[in-house]
């Protein structure tokens, strides 16, 4: 199949990075019409050769040019200018977004298909380790309420959520140095729903939000649809960098932070106890709403600090959990949060403006699973599984890796998080991954700019270890292409990378 060739110079004269100036005039170009909607942009090495560029400076603007949805690529068939959507009644009088850029989760559900292609290994995103799924205790438990309860176990029920569950929950929160009693408890449909009823009642359009940078990729889009700007705070391997936040809040005097202090996704990431003490006492003097996503904490291959709301004793963080995702039981929507004693009210009016009360013959079936402790050995087993992988994944790492290539090392969770040197950008790796049978996550979209920093999350929840070698080895081999067509003048291209 044909190409267009392009009119288009490359000047080293100017500060400009050279794909930098790729991205813009060919942006321009379609833009302006004059690349129209299916027009086949040059192969990287035609265009790299046309301009006296490395083919990888080609390779990093359109893969700018793709997460910007301007173009697609299509492997073996090559890189098109992207269609435009008829625009429908809807389409046109949706408001505004906050931000032009696209979807986050778009981003990469774009990325993520490619992913599924035959023989590619997958270490982008957690996989169900089947056999540890604890279906069988399910199934048990199910029948157990339905006989006991009958059709009371499937009618509607409290906002607030199923009282026995919230009161087991008050308990067990003692454990981890939470005091909540069961009133300041809401039950929700999943980690998300908290998160979600958090914003809503926090964060009007306009407000500035904080998050770690990177963060919680679904959060990003949430906090845009509610039209909050975000800040995001950058990380280093203690978590937040609160000597940085603290000019930011001064600055832009944000409504809330989001963070994840415990096994962070993406990066894997556990803040330490000694900035958990210091966040908690920034946000008190700035009174500042944290609102704490801890559903990770239960996956721990060393226990972990404390959460920051047990760190808290003046209500200025908000905790956020699931009781079903770290189970590999995500499916089935069940998590909660901790509040003030004094706002549960609009909490609870909150949640059942959302969709009344959280799925009441679920609420049982976790709370008769959780009081009987069922759940504690398919937990052991999740853990040693994880951390058995993630072992696997991190000597994996070592052996093959070139130099220049960073990891970290999470003491629990599902993911690590790759940083490659000046000059390498994530979605350049991911490209050059899927081409050697890998898929990674590019680290782009966790970034609320969604620059490239030159990252990769990796996974080893993976239910084949064999396959995590594989994986790596071919992971190794993409960097290892990619270190090579490096020139000097590409690490310019590219940002320090933040961990
Ligand atoms: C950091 C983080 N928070 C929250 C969630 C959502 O969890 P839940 O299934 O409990 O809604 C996820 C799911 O992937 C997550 O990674």
């Amino acid at each position: 199949m044909h190409w267009t060739a392009l009119d288009i110079r490359a000047d080293r004269q100017r500060r400009e990075p050279l794909y930098r100036q790729i991205v813009a005039h060919l942006r321009e170009e379609i833009r302006g019409g004059r690349l129209p909607p299916g027009t086949r942009l040059p192969p990287t090495r035609i265009l790299a050769r046309q301009l006296g560029v490395t083919r990888l400076t080609v390779v990093n603007a359109y893969a700018e040019l793709e997460a910007d949805g301007l173009v697609t690529s299509h492997v073996g068939r090559g890189t098109f200018v992207a269609g435009t959507d008829g625009e429908t009644p809807v389409a046109r009088t949706w408001p505004p977004s906050a931000t032009p850029g696209r979807p986050a989760t778009e981003l990469l559900d774009e990325f993520f298909r490619m992913a599924r292609g035959p023989g590619v290994i997958a270490i982008h995103s957690p996989t169900a380790l089947r056999e540890l799924v604890p279906v069988k205790e399910l199934q048990r438990a199910m029948a157990a309420v339905l006989r006991r309860e009958g059709a009371e176990a499937v009618g509607y029920d409290a906002p607030g959520g199923y009282a026995p569950l919230r009161e087991w929950l008050g308990e067990h929160l003692s454990e981890i140095g939470i005091r909540a009693a069961a009133d300041s408890i809401v039950i929700t449909a999943g980690t998300q729903q908290a998160i979600d009823l958090v914003t809503k009642l926090l964060v009007q359009p306009g407000d500035v939000v904080f998050t770690d940078s990177p963060t919680y990729v679904v959060v990003i889009d949430l906090l845009e649809a509610r039209g909050a700007r975000i800040i995001g705070v950058p990380m280093d391997a203690e978590g937040a960098r609160l000597d940085i936040m603290e000019t930011l809040i001064v600055r832009y005097r944000p409504r809330l932070f989001f963070t994840m202090p415990t096994f962070h996704n993406p990066t894997g990431i556990t803040m330490s106890l000694e900035r958990r003490r210091r966040l908690v006492t920034l946000a008190r003097r700035h009174q500042l709403p944290v609102l704490e996503d801890d559903v990770h904490r239960d996956l721990w291959f060393t226990p972990p600090p404390p959460p920051l709301r047990a760190l808290d004793r003046h209500g200025v963080v908000l905790y956020a959990s699931g009781l079903t995702k770290s189970l590999l039981l995500g499916g089935l929507r069940l998590g909660f949060l901790v509040v003030p004693p004094e706002v549960k009210r609009q909490f609870v009016t909150a949640k059942q403006a959302a969709d009344l009360h959280t799925n009441s013959l679920i609420q049982r079936v976790m709370d008769t699973l959780l009081r009987q402790g069922r759940l504690e050995r398919p937990m052991v087993r999740l853990r040693q599984a994880l951390q058995a992988r993630r072992d696997r994944m991190v000597d994996a790492l070592e052996r093959e890796m070139p130099e220049g290539i960073r990891w970290t090392v999470p003491e629990g969770g599902y993911h690590l998080w790759l940083s490659l040197p000046p000059g390498i950008s994530g979605v350049a790796l991911y490209r050059a991954a899927i081409q050697h049978g890998v898929a990674v996550a590019p680290g782009m979209p966790f970034f609320p700019d969604r620059e490239d920093r030159g990252h990769a999350r990796l996974t080893f929840a993976v239910e084949s270890p064999a396959a995590i070698d594989q994986g790596v080895r071919r992971l190794a081999t993409a960097a290892r292409q990619l270190l090579r067509a490096r020139r000097p003048d590409d690490s310019r291209d590219l940002r320090r990378p933040v961990i």
